[in-house]
């Protein structure tokens, strides 16, 4: 093939998206296609869409009404420009899309990326591919690996998909039918997809999936891993100073990783871990299989274990059926937990799935006021949280420069956004910052060595929620 060509890759949704929009164009790389973040230039552009709720599907169909124009004003200038709809939408939908948008040139669902060579071949001869079978075979094992460069102009911090599918068939959700079943990857692609990282300087990994904590993946000895054991191996590796991961169901979590969280440094002490609905009526119609109680119990588990620990959560607001006091449970809910931050959503019926036939469908009004109500519960715990911050001294992953000359930005052990004054030479590396301020966003603190602190070893926070 020739080159070089531009790439312009769009990713909507969650971070598996993000991941495999990094890997579709690792894939395209050695074809001689180079990212580009000006669409105008594209040769090539490829949606990675979300299907997980309606509005999330339909800014694919309007993003795809301007690249009609743009494709038309390169041909005036006698340039083709392909256009590739890869990702949920892309599986749910599949030759639809081709019917409802002519502008479209190939379609491929998240099973199949590692056919985008062939894929665009077929288009290049005028053909319209639609690839939205599960293969047999993996795609793991066709996909290309990023090079240094590429892994190191992505960051410090980076995603790692070590399972993929989800079982789980809760009644709203499109994920077990467009990702399709769970599958683990085996332990020792993932050791050596870690090792590739470090070595490109990653000093954060955060294990992704859509049900990441049911990760049951073949050892190198025979024996099937759990993510308790992956993590205790992927903390040997030289520089993986941090690992997360994201997301988990609360059914999935063993005392394994209740263990690791207590036992593993490099485990951050902040968890993603979606409830949904604080009534068990909800729970039971979303066949979340486990009650309100059943969360609370893990929760206390894990705060037993590790102290320092702060919960994320997702909640969805106007479930069929959800009334003032089911809506009201999921409020006491968040107010005995206590959560540092939630993503929160207004019911959005998908087509096929079980939730979407049921009756009691809440109007739309309702679900609008519960998520400001329950949004301003959040905001005002993820506040006080950010406060408590102040004056203590957390470890930072600095990322990127910051936001005013001689600042630079990174990550508390907590996600939270962090602005230092400090030289651009401590990017990539951890350092101990004394937090002085909060804004509504972020965090503002002092290198903690110059404010005479003694630098910890690890992140220590259990003194937070005192
Ligand atoms: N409507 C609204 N929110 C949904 N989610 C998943 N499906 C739907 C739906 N049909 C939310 C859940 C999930 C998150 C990724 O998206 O809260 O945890
Ligand atoms: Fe969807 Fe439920 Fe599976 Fe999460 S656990 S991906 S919400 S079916």
């Amino acid at each position: 093939m020739t080159g070089p060509r531009k790439l312009y890759i769009k990713s909507y949704g969650c971070q598996m998206n993000v991941y495999d929009s990094l890997r579709m164009a690792d894939m395209l790389a050695p074809d001689g296609f180079a990212e580009t973040k000006d669409v105008a230039e594209a040769d090539l552009v490829v949606l990675n869409t979300c299907h997980i709720r309606e509005k999330a599907a339909e800014k694919v169909y309007s993003e795809i009404g301007r690249l009609r124009v743009l494709k038309d004003e390169a041909a005036k200038d006698g340039r083709k420009v392909t256009i590739a709809v890869a990702g949920c939408v892309a599986q749910a939908e599949g030759a639809e899309i081709m019917r409802r948008a002519p502008v479209v040139d190939l379609v491929v669902g998240p099973q199949s990326y590692h056919r985008l060579p062939a894929l665009l071949d077929q288009a290049a001869r005028g053909e319209r591919p639609v690839e939205t079978e599960f293969p047999a075979e993996d795609k793991f094992n066709f996909l290309k690996n990023p090079t240094r460069d590429a892994i190191r102009a992505r960051g410090v911090s980076a995603f790692l998909t070590i399972q993929e599918g989800c079982d789980k068939f809760c009644t709203f959700c499109v994920v077990p039918y467009t990702r399709g079943a769970e599958v683990s990857r085996p332990v020792e692609k993932i050791l050596a997809e870690a090792e590739r990282l470090a070595a490109a300087g990653v000093r954060e990994i955060t294990a992704i999936g859509q049900n990441v904590n049911a990760y049951h993946g073949d050892g190198p000895d025979g024996t099937t891993w759990t993510l308790a054991r992956l993590f205790e191996r992927l903390a040997q590796i030289p520089g993986i100073d941090r690992l997360r991961y994201t997301t988990s169901h609360p059914r999935d979590v063993d005392d394994s990783l209740v263990a690791v969280h207590r036992d593993l440094p490099e485990l951050m002490p902040q968890l993603h871990l979606p409830v949904q609905s604080g009534s068990d009526r909800i729970l039971d119609a979303m066949n979340r299989k486990h009650t309100r109680d059943d969360y609370l119990r893990v929760i206390e588990r894990l705060r037993k274990a590790q102290p320092a620990l702060a919960f994320t959560s997702d909640f969805i607001v106007g479930f069929p059926g959800e009334t003032d006091r089911d809506f009201t449970d999921t409020l006491k809910l968040i107010e005995e937990v206590g959560f540092c931050g939630a993503f929160s959503f207004k019911y959005s019926p998908r087509p096929g799935t079980p939730a979407a036939d049921m009756d009691d469908q809440v109007p739309e009004h309702v679900m609008t006021e519960r998520l400001h109500e329950l949004q301003l519960l959040i905001d005002r715990q993820m506040a006080a949280f950010n406060k408590a911050c102040v004056g203590k001294t957390l470890d930072v992953l600095f990322e990127k420069t910051g936001r005013h000359p001689g600042q630079i930005a990174g990550k508390s052990p907590y996600l939270q956004p962090v602005q230092v004054m400090a030289p651009a030479s401590l990017i990539g590396t951890i350092a101990s910052v004394r937090i002085d301020d909060t804004g509504s966003y972020s965090l503002f603190g002092t290198l903690a060595d110059e404010v005479g602190n003694r630098v910890p070893e690890r992140p220590n926070l259990a003194a937070l929620e005192a």
